[in-house]
């Protein structure tokens, strides 16, 4: 007979106007690694948060090992056993991996913290889960793919039986991969249950045993990951068939619209390269290659040390990011939750607030211009909103990232800058970024696309540079574009280094 850790019986919950989760049923095995997928809004954080404590239903209930709870709170749920892994890790960064490890629960001795206890626990801890990792080190020098380890191992020395993982989006090397891999293997051998919330799709095929799909709110199926194929997986969430190809962009780069020379800050070294009128370049590289430091420079965020810019060919010498904007030049930043948006502000108006210049005539708003311009982005991504007053801190995770990608694409910029384009996003929404992008350069303007997601990079760049140790390592042209030679060049100058 299976054996199920928790049920969920007809689970609602609502908001003004929205039904984030409608009457959802859904039954998870003990030990095994459940993926929940579905497209932005379709209620996966909703959800968790019910699971968790953070949020709870209007109706239905939830069934965790054979008792049933109409609510949760957040302790009550720690205390079984229920817990959760966000993307904004809540790790102390100028503490060790044994002070995190133990962070709110330190060991003491008659009132003394115990640090050589604690050290201990956290070492027979990774040994046991088979973590290669200093436990010694600082947080803030470990990268992404080990603070996450650390967080996940923080979760098993609280006994957690149920983890669950809200788009752990981390960019892994090869290598982290493994590892990371390798600590879920031992989670299920220690007959832990996990809950893996992606929108990338492969990682469901790697590492899931089944999957629900979510769509608006309602569950739609529960599968085994062996029995369907990406496609169906898609169909499931997006309820009809979608090419996973790449547009073409149909016109071919013509002269340099911008050129960087020598350029360098502390993070970057002696970066040259050239973008062109109508062509989307690539940067490829590991984390902390340099590439979000390199736009940061040319968006006037943080000051060149040495090297120069030059834009239409003049010197191009931006001091703020409200420079940069004037000049027509803009950027997607990565962090778009403390970058890009105004939590308190509508999606209209964060939609509007870059691009109020051109809905301005003699600095009278254009109030009719400027709900077209919204309503057209809201329908081209497809942002899930009640409507375009809704306050943006009311959407889902990857509707408020669509709409940081409409705000950019609403200005009137020669060259955006995007960093992580897709992150977070689902599988239908891309495909309209990516048109998106198509148009945008047909128009005789440019992209500088910096992505992690290797198959976007190479599907959409007409040229790819890597970076490495804050360098510009190589170039390809797109007829020698492919993974392998991306990621050996990504790392080659970091062996070099460490030899
Ligand atoms: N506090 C709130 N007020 C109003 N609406 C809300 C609130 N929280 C969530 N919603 C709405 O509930 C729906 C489900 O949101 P949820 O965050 O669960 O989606 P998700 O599946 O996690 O999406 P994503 O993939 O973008 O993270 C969305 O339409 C969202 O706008
Ligand atoms: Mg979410």
């Amino acid at each position: 007979m299976d054996d199920y850790i928790l049920k969920t019986h007809g689970l609602s919950r609502y908001f003004a106007g929205v039904k984030a989760l409608d009457n959802v049923s859904l039954s998870i095995r003990r030990g095994e690694v459940h993926a929940i997928c579905g497209e932005n809004g379709a209620g996966k954080s909703t959800l968790i948060k019910l699971l968790t404590g953070a949020n709870v239903p209007v109706s239905g209930t939830i069934e965790f090992e054979g008792i049933v709870y109409t609510k949760l709170e957040p302790r009550q749920a720690m205390n079984l056993g229920i817990t959760v892994i966000y993307q904004e890790f809540s790790l102390i960064p100028y503490l060790s991996v044994a002070e995190n490890i133990f962070l709110g629960r330190e060991i003491h001795n008659y009132g003394i913290r115990n640090v050589k206890k604690m050290n201990k626990d956290a070492q027979a801890l990774c040994d046991r889960m088979g973590v290669k990792i200093d436990i010694h080190a600082r947080i803030c020098d470990l990268g992404v793919a080990y603070q996450e380890i650390v967080e996940i191992l923080k979760a098993v020395s609280q006994q957690s039986k149920f983890i669950i993982m809200d788009e752990p989006t981390a960019p892994l090397t090869l290598n982290e991969t493994e590892i990371f891999f390798g600590i879920i293997k031992k989670l299920k051998e220690n007959n832990t249950t996990i809950v893996f919330i992606s929108h990338r799709l492969e990682e469901v095929f790697d590492i899931c045993d089944r999957v629900t799909v979510l769509c608006d709110g309602k569950f739609v199926t529960t599968q085994d990951v062996a029995n369907i194929n990406k496609k169906q997986l898609i169909s499931f969430m997006v309820g009809r068939e979608l090419a996973e190809d790449y547009p073409v962009p149909a016109n071919a780069p013509s002269a340099p619209v911008f050129e960087a020379k020598n350029l360098s800050s502390l993070f970057v070294h002696n970066a040259s390269f050239a973008l062109r009128q109508g062509e989307i370049l690539g940067f490829s590289g590991l984390v902390g290659a340099g590439r979000t430091e390199l736009a940061r420079i040319i968006f006037g965020v943080d000051k060149k040390t040495g090297g120069n810019m030059l834009y239409r060919g003049k010197p191009y010498n931006p001091a703020s990011p409200r420079d940069a904007l004037a000049d027509g030049i803009g950027l997607i930043p990565e962090d778009r939750k403390n970058q890009g948006i105004i939590q308190g502000l509508s999606v209209k108006d964060n939609i509007v607030y870059s691009a109020l210049k051109n809905h301005a005539k003699y600095t009278v708003i254009n109030r009719s211009s400027e709900r077209e311009t919204v309503d057209m982005y809201i329908r081209d991504l497809n942002i899930r909103t009640p409507s375009r007053l809704q306050l943006i801190r009311n959407l889902s995770g990857g509707n408020q990232q669509k709409v940081v990608l409409a705000k950019m694409l609403a200005t009137n910029c020669d060259i955006l800058i995007f960093d992580e384009p897709t992150r977070g996003i689902d599988v239908g929404a891309k495909q309209e970024i990516y048109h998106l992008m198509c148009q945008f350069i047909d128009m005789g303007k440019s992209i500088i696309m910096i992505s992690s997601e290797m198959p976007e990079l190479i599907g959409m760049s007409h040229r790819i540079l890597v970076m490495s140790g804050g360098k510009i390592c190589g170039e390809l042209q797109r007829h020698e574009f492919s993974q392998e030679t991306i990621l050996e060049m990504a790392s080659s100058n970091l062996f070099k280094e460490g030899a």
